[in-house]
C-alpha cells in the first residue's frame, strides 16, 4: 500500500555510511528528510549528494536530520563518497542508507515497477516530529531534484504546524502568509490583531507571524 501523507513513516533498520540505523530512534523527534536514489555512481546522483551535504546547515538550522539511501552495499557507498567530496566539493556529511536488499525502496513505495524493475525512482519524504510523513515528493530517475525547493516546504511546514496560516504560491519565508478558512473573522482578530487585507473573505493575507 502506497506511503500516502499523513501515515505514519515506516520503521526500518539499516547499514549506513555511519553505521547501523534504527529509523524511528534516530529521528528521535527531529523532522528527517529520507531521499533515495536509484544507484551509486550514477552522475545525477553525485550533484544531488554533493548540493545536499553543502546545504547541511540550513538543515541543521531548522532542525532536521537527512537520510539519503540507495539499493547498494555500504561498501560501495565508501568509494562513491570520496568520488562526490573530489567533484562536488563537499564530503557527504549525512548517513547514506545501503538498503541493498531493497527492503526500506519497498516500504517506502521508492521503486515503481513500470519505470525499473529494481532501482527507485527519486523518492523525498519529509517527516515531522511525530514521525508522520508532510510531504512526498517523486522525480523521475533522469531529473535531479531541486533541494531549494525542499527547504522552502520545510519552511512553510514548520511555520504552518505552528501558527493557523497557510502559504500562497511561490511563498518562501518572510513573506506574507494566508489565514486558514478554519479560522473564523472573530478567532482571526484575536490572532492577528494588527488585522489583515481580505482580497476576497476567503483570501485572508497577513504578514508572517514571528517564532
Ligand atoms: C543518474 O543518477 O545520473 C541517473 C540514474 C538513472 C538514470 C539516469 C541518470
Amino acid at each position: 500500500m502506497a506511503i500516502l501523507i499523513g501515515d505514519t513513516a515506516p520503521d526500518f533498520e539499516a547499514d549506513s555510511t555511519e553505521g547501523r540505523i534504527k529509523f524511528h530512534d534516530y529521528i528521535d523527534g527531529s523532522w528527517a528528510v529520507l531521499f533515495s536514489h536509484p544507484k551509486n555512481y550514477t552522475p545525477v546522483c553525485t550533484t544531488e549528494l554533493g548540493y545536499t551535504a553543502k546545504l547541511k546547515p540550513e538543515f541543521d538550522k531548522r532542525g532536521v536530520k537527512v537520510l539519503g539511501l540507495s539499493v547498494d552495499k555500504v561498501e560501495d557507498h565508501a568509494g562513491w563518497a570520496a568520488d562526490i567530496a573530489e567533484t562536488q566539493g563537499t564530503a557527504l556529511n549525512f548517513p547514506l542508507i545501503a538498503d541493498s536488499t531493497g527492503e526500506v525502496a519497498r516500504k517506502y513505495d521508492m521503486i515503481h515497477p513500470n519505470a525499473d524493475n529494481s532501482l527507485t525512482v527519486r523518492s523525498v519524504f519529509v517527516i515531522g516530529p511525530d514521525k508522520k510523513v508532510k510531504l512526498k515528493i517523486e522525480y523521475p530517475a533522469s531529473t535531479g531534484r531541486n533541494f531549494d525547493e525542499v527547504l522552502r516546504v520545510i519552511d512553510s511546514l514548520q511555520l504552518t504546524a505552528k501558527h493557523q496560516v497557510a502559504t500562497p504560491v511561490n511563498w518562501k519565508d518572510g513573506e506574507d502568509v494566508i489565514i486558514v478558512p478554519a479560522v473564523s473573522d472573530e478567532a482571526a482578530r484575536e490572532k492577528f490583531p494588527g488585522g489583515w487585507n481580505a482580497v476576497k473573505p476567503y483570501l485572508r493575507i497577513v504578514p508572517q507571524p514571528k517564532g
